[in-house]
């Protein structure tokens, strides 16, 4: 385990106070109320909970028992039925947000969308009903592979409303990866579309998820779903492709919302760990639609009157819960957009808010540090002054990036929430309420209401303010994961087992180092384990390592996160080579073409070096340490002497 590093940020004092014009308006006015709120609800989290549960979501019957916590096995609204599909449209069709814009799609070149919900809720119906021709029944998984279309929303949606859960697999990916993810959920049905487009350029689909199916490579997938986006030609099988618009104009819109359990699956998204496989995160129906719900609502402070815009992609978490679920379950207008900022149109990002009047606005630090890059002239020329709340998601976001954003983007007045979660916690966890909690640059404040966190050493034992350690959660929340897929003993080991419980209590164990300061603001400083943080995406080094191996050239692969200005993290690749083989730039070359088309683009490595040997313990264990500091240039740290051959280390800084 790594040990947090916290120098970095040690010295950020700066505070700023929400505006007192923000702060009337808002739910939470002052840190008194943030502080009444937060002590009513450590003091009994199930009855908090239970008193939300009531107040904000509908239930076809309500639950018996709030929560049954048998540790590390969570179930919250315990015999509770609900939906979240109709959560999120047809509760709102019995009120004026019938006609309301549900979500607006701006796609890369210009064309856009608006789904009232009414309408969204029509297009639902139809495909959930498309599903159920099918022969999708409860509790068949569905894969989406999908670019950043309505579709992508309406297909989640329709298989919520069914009671298929889904599992979304982000555009990106290679056919590898897909298929690896669709075999792991044993998927009955993959929706997809022809392709989609990304910086000026087509980005296949359908003939990924051809490769994936081909000679049979997963079983379990009877049908393939295609939307028709980008009008390429594409294969299509008789009898198990078929398209999107020919099966939809065939479909009732009449598809009532199935009674789901509260405990019922909603969703597996896959992410990476510290192995080599990718783990499915399984999150279920009603905790999760309380606390996405609840957490909206609060931290962005969401008006009828706005419109919100999040620049995830659905394919990650933070498109599940606060493009889709989170925003539509609160009756709240969510756009979409399709483009990233590229060479043929830097300044999208500020047309789209422009053209729009987005309210509040939510990115990754990785493109704030890009933005920056590219100067103040391309925000400046356009008015954004519809604007009033930003937010940041992904990773630290270092305090000049967090200065930058506040002074250009939200011209001083918007005040910026820093939102920590992860994909395993469903919803924030540590964020501020922007009404209430005056913000630190590079610090995500206080926790939700109801979240325990700590700061804690390896025995679990707290730390002082101001030191280094492992943060964790103390009490089970409501959109917590509630197992991997498949594999309950991974998720135990994984999350409840690197700190041991003490006399019974057990703590959920985030994999990120952090401090907290004097004011009880929490400073998280990025991840302790294997895992690291490309451009907000994240990567597990053993998965890339495995990538490398997989290659015949390859003997050994060790790789490690490089520090990087604009990506806060790069991959750093050490490679052994296979006896006859010889290291060259076209090889180089080779082995990152080689790890795009075993995982895909966002994991091609920044820099490999190749090397004679690793530096390992007696007893065989490569030490990352090293590799890291060799990575960023920085003089090898640390006792050497228990490494078997000192002269691997000269070797490999030569190699620079
Ligand atoms: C990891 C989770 C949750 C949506 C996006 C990523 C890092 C996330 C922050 C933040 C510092 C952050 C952590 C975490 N992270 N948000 N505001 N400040 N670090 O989800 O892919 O599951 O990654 O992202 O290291 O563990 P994810």
């Amino acid at each position: 385990m790594a040990e947090p590093n916290i120098e970095s940020i040690l010295n950020e004092k700066r505070l700023f106070a929400p505006s007192p014009e923000f702060a009337q308006q808002s739910r939470f006015k002052s840190s008194e109320d943030y502080e009444a709120l937060y002590q009513q609800a450590a003091a009994d989290p199930a009855a908090f909970w239970a008193e939300l549960a009531e107040k904000e979501l509908h239930w076809f019957k309500k639950w018996d028992t709030v929560l049954d916590w048998q540790p590390p096995f969570a179930k919250w609204f315990v015999g509770g039925k609900t939906n979240i599909s109709y959560n999120c449209l047809d509760r709102h069709l019995t009120t004026w947000r019938r006609n309301k814009a549900a979500l607006i799609w701006e796609g890369e070149s210009g064309e856009s969308r608006t789904l009232t919900y009414a309408q969204l809720h029509r297009e639902v119906c139809q495909i959930a009903n498309v599903l159920k021709n099918l022969g999708v029944k409860k509790g068949d998984r569905v894969g989406i592979y999908m670019p950043m279309v309505p579709e992508a929303a309406i297909a989640m949606l329709a298989c919520a409303r069914i009671g298929a859960p889904h599992t979304v697999i982000f555009g990106g990916f290679s056919a590898e990866a897909l298929k690896d993810r669709l075999l792991d959920a044993e998927a009955k049905v993959v929706i997809t579309a022809d392709g989609g487009f990304r910086k000026d350029k087509v980005v296949p689909l359908k003939p990924a998820v051809d490769q994936a199916l081909a000679n049979n490579g997963v079983p379990s997938v009877e049908n393939v779903l295609v939307v028709q986006r980008t009008k390429e030609d594409v294969l299509m099988e008789p009898g198990r492709d078929h398209w999107w618009h020919e099966r939809q104009a065939e479909a009732s819109a009449d598809c009532p919302a199935e009674e789901m359990d509260s405990e019922d699956m909603l969703f597996i998204l896959y992410t990476s760990g510290t192995t080599g496989k990718p783990k499915g995160v399984v999150h279920t129906t009603g905790g999760y639609n309380l606390y996405t719900h609840i957490t909206f609502q609060w931290t962005f402070d969401i008006k009828d009157t706005d419109v919100y815009w999040c620049t995830a992609d659905v394919g990650w978490i933070t498109g599940h819960s606060y493009i889709v679920y989170g925003p539509l379950s609160n009756g709240a207008t969510s756009l979409m957009y399709e483009g990233v900022p590229r060479p043929s149109n830097p300044g999208c990002f500020w047309d789209v808010v422009q053209k729009y009047g987005v309210n509040i606005f939510y990115t990754a630090p990785t493109a704030i540090r890009a933005f920056i890059k590219m100067g103040e002239e391309l925000p400046n020329a356009r008015d954004l002054s519809s604007l009033r709340l930003l937010g940041t998601v992904g990773e630290p976001i270092n305090p000049e990036a967090w200065m930058w954003y506040h002074r250009v983007i939200g011209g001083g007045r918007c005040p910026i929430v820093d939102t920590w979660w992860q994909t395993e916690t469903g919803g924030f966890m540590i964020t501020p309420l922007p009404g209430a909690i005056s913000t630190k640059p590079g610090s995500a404040t206080r926790p939700f209401p109801g979240i325990l966190a700590d700061v804690v050493d390896l025995e679990g034992n707290p730390v002082a303010d101001n030191e280094g350690g492992y943060l964790v959660v103390k009490h089970p929340w409501p959109s917590m994961m509630r197992t991997v897929y498949g594999n309950d003993e991974r998720y135990r080991r994984t999350y409840w087992e690197h700190i041991p419980p003490k006399d019974g209590q057990y703590v959920y164990f985030a994999g990120d180092g952090a401090r907290r300061d004097e004011d009880g603001y929490f400073w998280v400083m990025g991840r302790v384990d294997d895992v690291i943080n490309v451009s907000g995406h994240r990567l597990g080094t053993m998965e890339i390592e495995s990538a490398l191996v997989s290659h015949p050239a390859v003997a050994e692969a060790a790789v490690v996160g490089r520090k990087d200005d604009l990506k806060g993290e790069d991959v750093f690749a050490f490679v052994t080579l296979e006896g006859n083989c010889k290291p060259s730039d076209e090889l180089k070359e080779e082995l990152k073409r080689h790890v795009v088309k075993e995982i895909g683009a966002i994991a091609r490595p920044g820099e490999i070096r190749f090397a004679d040997a690793l530096p390992k313990t007696r007893s065989g264990k490569i030490i990352r340490r090293f590799l890291r500091n060799l990575a960023s240039g920085e003089e090898v740290a640390g006792d050497a002497s228990t490494m078997e051959d000192q002269s691997v280390l000269e070797k490999l800084r030569e190699g620079a």
